[in-house]
């Protein structure tokens, strides 16, 4: 192997984060670190990991794009027929990463989900470009498939039956997932593996936020 996996490490010395720095919420937080994240030119700043588990426990993890953040929660679009949704129905809990190393920082969160919608999703699907309108009808997500032609030939019979349709409509498998966190970490990679770890933490009682740090 050419690469020395041992000897890889970053000593991370770009910024520093403090109470007093924090927004005075979470999702305020998370849309300024987001901003930063985008002008910094980091690629598909919005891209995020997506933990979930099966009933009997089997965690998985994915990419989706995050589309949505407001005091509620954060939002992706999905297949609702998907293993994630199938995950999601069940739980009703999950968590994500937003992990952006080129920044020295990574955002966590977990909470409950909740579907978002018809009228949200709808709202959210009209922005969306035709060929992915029609990429969300031709695919049975996470379904197998015979070969490649297999799935060419649905998105080719998608488009036939969409020809003379100029608004695509939402397909009834499709749409948004909201997760509202009850905890939510902001991380900022420090010298010596002395990172700053601040996180936001909801009591279950009164339902009001604290901060803490955390030991890196
Ligand atoms: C950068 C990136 C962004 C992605 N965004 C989404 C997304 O927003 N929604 C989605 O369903 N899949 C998205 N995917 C694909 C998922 O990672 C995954 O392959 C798919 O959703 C099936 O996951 P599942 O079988 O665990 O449900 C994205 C993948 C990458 C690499």
């Amino acid at each position: 192997m050419e690469t020395q996996l041992a000897e890889m490490r970053v000593d991370y010395r770009r910024d520093e984060l403090d109470v007093g720095d924090l927004a005075a919420t979470w999702h305020e937080q998370l849309i300024r670190w987001l901003d930063e994240a985008t002008e910094a030119g980091v690629a598909e700043p919005n891209a995020m990991v997506l933990a979930t588990a099966s009933e009997q426990g089997t965690p998985s993890t994915r990419t989706v794009l995050c589309k949505d953040i407001d005091e509620r929660g954060i939002v992706f679009y999905t297949n609702y027929t998907s293993g994630k949704s199938r995950d999601l129905r069940v739980t009703r809990r999950a968590s994500v990463t937003f992990p952006w190393y080129a920044l020295q920082r990574q955002v966590q969160l977990a909470g409950d989900v909740e579907r978002v919608s018809p009228e949200e999703t709808r709202a959210y699907w009209v922005t969306r470009p035709r060929g992915s309108q029609l990429g969300a009808w031709a695919s049975a997500q996470s379904s197998y498939v015979a070969d490649r032609q297999a799935l060419d030939a649905c998105l080719d019979a998608t488009e036939r039956r969409f020809s003379d349709v100029a608004e695509i409509p939402v397909p009834p498998h499709w749409g948004g997932w909201r997760i509202r966190p009850e905890r939510v970490e902001f991380w900022q990679g420090r010298p010596n593996r002395m990172h700053d770890r601040l996180v936001f933490e909801q009591d279950g009682h009164d339902r009001t936020w604290r901060v803490r740090r955390l030991a890196p």
